[in-house]
């Protein structure tokens, strides 16, 4: 709709027609262009405490402002781990000193007599990460994996319990041990391998998971929420799940859609675009999976890493960490498709704010435009084309994937429950301008 909207104290007040618009002290003006509602981020890495050097809560929510995300959910991989009631409120309070944004914190879920009283401490959700815990230190140090299924059933149970979803990253580690090896043995350690050996057999390690824990969700009823959707057999699965009136939700990030869908992009930048490849037809899948509403939610899955460390990739893709920047560009990104007619401007929030503040108990104090709501909106312009580039990239490590890339609709100011934090592309947001959002 055309409209004026007016914010009082952080909240939306008003909304409706200039005419009758009541006056104001500040006005922002928006004309000639669209207001969504802020993005909800539900899967950022950002890093702190522990990997400092790559990101922390003031860098990485300073990009996010820059890419119109107005609420940032951390993970738990950060040093160390978020396993404890004690550890998440240690994290919480980095959060109140340094982020710009809105945040919460998505802890493990792996310790189940934590999980009460981490669900009473205020989190949102619980993250498991379905790999063996090989003690190594990054990017899944000691407790956060659990790949043993009664040990993993046990999470489940108590997860159910406390009636937050669960967000689990799919693998199914003993068969994938058997794959790499195969590679390992012809010595083939490149990125191009190791791309190919997580997508052997369509991605039989991610299928072979998830049938797995839409199982275990069926015997405890926990809300299930699949991270990083990518194969069509995993939206089979779910949208027959979600057909029986489960409550199973599931995430695509942008790597899916806009970067590892090319084998062209993981020949040319290697470990800086590895994550996952995922197959032209399967990407194609994923865009069927947004348009009929089997995927609820984009997660930017925002996991920088230094040069450095990626750079070790060229030579053992196994040796270098999976990720990479996104939460500044992946609104942009999306435009670019809206403005190509590939999804609605509607879908489109629909994925990045209004289905994240239902699945994470949010709702109605975020993800949606309307009287009572909290003033967290972006100033879109449609029209806007840039070239998306490392040299502004608000992100420690400095360097984007995307780096290059053509894109046409850009968020132009960020506001947080009525503050800008962001006006013209420049971050005017201050640290501790953050609140921690508990479930409403
Ligand atoms: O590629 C990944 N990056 N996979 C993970 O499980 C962790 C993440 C990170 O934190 O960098
Ligand atoms: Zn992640």
């Amino acid at each position: 709709m055309e409209a004026d909207i007016g914010i009082e104290k952080g909240k939306i007040a008003f909304l409706g027609s200039s005419a009758t618009a009541p006056k104001s002290s500040k006005v922002v003006d928006a004309k000639g262009k669209v207001v969504i509602p802020g993005l909800i981020d539900t899967h950022t890495h950002h890093r702190d405490p522990g990997f400092t050097h790559k990101e922390d809560l003031t860098t990485a929510t300073q990009a996010a402002a820059a890419g119109g995300v107005t609420l940032s959910i951390g993970m738990p991989n950060v040093n160390p781990p978020t396993t404890s009631v004690d550890r998440f409120k240690n994290v919480i309070e980095i959060s109140k000193k340094k982020a710009l944004v809105d945040f919460n914190h998505n802890p493990s879920g792996t310790v189940p007599e934590e999980i009460p009283g981490l669900a009473e401490a205020g989190c949102l959700a619980f993250k498991i990460f379905m790999v063996k815990d090989t003690g190594r230190d990054y990017p899944h140090m000691p407790g956060i994996g659990l790949h043993h299924h009664g040990d993993l059933f046990r999470s489940f149970e108590a997860v159910a319990k406390t009636g937050l979803p669960l967000m689990v990253h799919p693998h199914d580690q003993d068969l994938m041990e058997m794959i790499e090896q195969r590679y390992w043995q012809r010595g083939d350690r490149s990125p191009q391998a190791y791309a190919k050996a997580y997508r052997e057999f369509d991605g039989i390690i991610w299928d072979t998971a998830i049938a797995t824990i839409l199982r275990f969700q069926k015997a405890t009823g926990v809300k299930l929420h699949i991270l990083h959707m990518s194969t069509p057999g995993a939206l089979e699965m779910v949208r027959r799940a979600k057909g029986e009136g489960r409550p199973v939700t599931c995430e695509v990030n942008p790597w899916a859609l806009f970067l590892g869908n090319s084998w062209e992009n993981i020949e040319k930048l290697g470990p800086y675009c590895l994550g996952f490849w995922v197959p032209e037809g399967h990407a194609e899948a994923l865009w069927e999976g947004i348009r009929d509403g089997t995927i609820d939610v984009v997660g930017s899955d925002h996991a920088p890493h230094t040069k450095e460390e990626k750079e070790i990739g060229w030579k053992d893709m196994w040796k270098s960490p999976g990720g990479e920047p996104q939460i500044q560009d992946y609104l942009r990104l999306f435009l670019t498709e809206v403005n190509q007619g590939r999804l609605t401007l509607d879908r489109l929030v629909w994925l990045t704010s209004y289905r994240p503040a239902h699945v994470f108990g949010l709702y109605p104090r975020k993800g949606v435009i309307q009287i009572g709501s909290d003033a967290d909106l972006v100033i879109v312009d449609m029209r806007k084309e840039e070239t998306i580039q490392n040299e502004t990239t608000l992100t420690k490590v400095g360097w984007t994937p995307y780096h290059g890339r053509k894109v046409k609709g850009a968020p132009v100011t960020t506001l947080v429950r009525g503050k800008v934090v962001m006006e013209n592309g420049n971050v005017v947001g201050k640290p501790g301008d953050g609140q921690f959002i508990p479930p409403v």
